[in-house]
């Protein structure tokens, strides 16, 4: 396509025309799709310089190895591999990062977005016109396509929620389908959470300012090979992002999460003391069992959700366990030292109580991050 020129002092082949746009793909089990997908896109984009950067995740059926079959033909089709990952907006950023061209398109990997308007979308980041332009389903002249009434309703739902915490009028937050510059993505990094599905909106919510967006309406395609990966997940990773970005500002998202399931494990420990107690045990020893109950769920509510990510399983399950009991006996004896003092400076029981509660559940949070699920 280019006329290739051999530069001596680095030996590499070197195309007349500089590197204009990367094409990032994120694909998990999309096997089937990649050749007529880069088909689809050499048409669309003849006459620019463009390279094709897939990331997968290490996809059973074999996309990462088609893909470098296809790349040792053709250079400008690379693959990056990610192995014991899972996540569509780091896949993205990752993919972003390992390119050198200054406009980055995003699209996926199932030709359920209409790679015809790529150009379009070019034209408005390389015109300076706008910061991101993006394939939108919900503005005149796009639409989602034949999904049935479920989909349609959820999705916006989720698109009204996004539009309110974006303080955008943006039609399709949520789409997946979009080009900017790097200026505006390296503006967007630094703040950016990578959580879950919707890379579109962290990079928006992230930018120090609002950036500039085009809408080029398309039609949202029905998906011919492979499966989708949408799922109760996602939809809990938008929820989580969205978290992040409003309240994750003044608090951590994972001790917000930690501090739930805390509230959680007292209600477990007053229900299991309550049960006890009415089938006639002793106090103490009823107290005894509500504790390592509530501790238990605890460990294993927190080992699910709050750190999913860093999540122990098998022989490492049980050494978490243990520490976790540990920590949390300190965690016990700090709550008891600092309520008791508060009470003898303050005297007002309850104000003790709960600086006693919040002490001893900071206390665990930071230390059984460090020593229980230590990255
Ligand atoms: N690397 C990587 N890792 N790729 C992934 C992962 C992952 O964990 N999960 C999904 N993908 C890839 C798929 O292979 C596909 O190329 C693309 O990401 C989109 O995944 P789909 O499973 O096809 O998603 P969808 O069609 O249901 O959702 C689309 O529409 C949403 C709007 O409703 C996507 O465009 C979303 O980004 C968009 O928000
Ligand atoms: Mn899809």
């Amino acid at each position: 396509m280019f006329e290739q020129k051999i530069l001596p002092e680095y030996g590499v082949a070197v195309a007349q025309t500089p590197l204009e746009l990367a094409v990032i793909i994120p694909t998990f089990n999309e096997a089937a799709n990649i050749e007529p997908l880069l088909t689809r896109l050499a048409l669309s984009l003849a006459g620019i310089h463009w390279e094709a950067i897939f990331v997968d995740d290490d996809s059973p059926d074999g996309t990462a190895d088609l893909i470098r079959r296809i790349g040792c033909a053709d250079t400008s089709i690379r693959v990056v591999h990610r192995i014991g990952r899972r996540g569509l907006s780091s896949a993205v950023v990752e993919g972003m990062l390992a390119t050198s061209a200054p406009i980055l398109a995003v699209i996926d990997g199932d030709m359920q977005h209409d790679e015809t308007i790529l150009p379009l979308m070019i034209d408005a980041i390389r015109t300076g016109s706008a910061d991101i332009a993006v394939g939108t389903r919900y503005c005149e002249g796009g639409s989602t396509g034949d999904w049935d009434q479920k989909r349609r309703r959820i999705s916006q739902i989720a698109t009204k929620i996004g539009q309110h915490i974006l303080k955008s009028n943006m039609s399709d937050p949520m789409s997946g389908f979009f080009a900017l510059s790097r200026q505006t993505l390296m503006a967007a990094i630094p703040k950016m959470s990578g959580i879950g599905f919707k890379v579109l909106t962290d990079i928006v919510a992230s930018h120090p300012s609002s950036p500039r967006i085009a809408e080029i309406p398309y039609t949202f395609r029905n998906r011919v090979a492979g499966d989708s990966k949408l799922g109760a997940l996602v939809s809990a990773q938008y929820l989580a992002l969205l978290a992040d970005k409003t309240i994750g500002r003044l608090i951590p998202l994972r001790l917000l999460a930690f501090l739930c399931v805390g509230a959680l494990g007292v209600l477990i420990h007053l229900g299991t003391l309550g049960l006890l107690l009415w089938s006639g045990t002793h106090f103490f020893a009823a107290q005894i069992i509500a504790v390592c109950t509530a501790m238990t769920s605890n460990f294993f509510v927190n080992n699910i959700f709050t750190y999913r990510d860093r999540r122990l399983t098998g022989w490492a399950a049980l050494r978490g366990l243990i520490t976790f009991y540990a920590v949390c006996s300190i965690g016990a004896l700090a709550n008891i030292g600092v309520g008791t003092w508060v009470n003898d400076e303050d005297g007002r029981w309850w104000l003790a109580g709960l600086a006693g509660t919040l002490v001893g559940a900071i206390w665990n949070f930071a230390a059984s991050s460090f020593v229980t699920w230590r990255k």
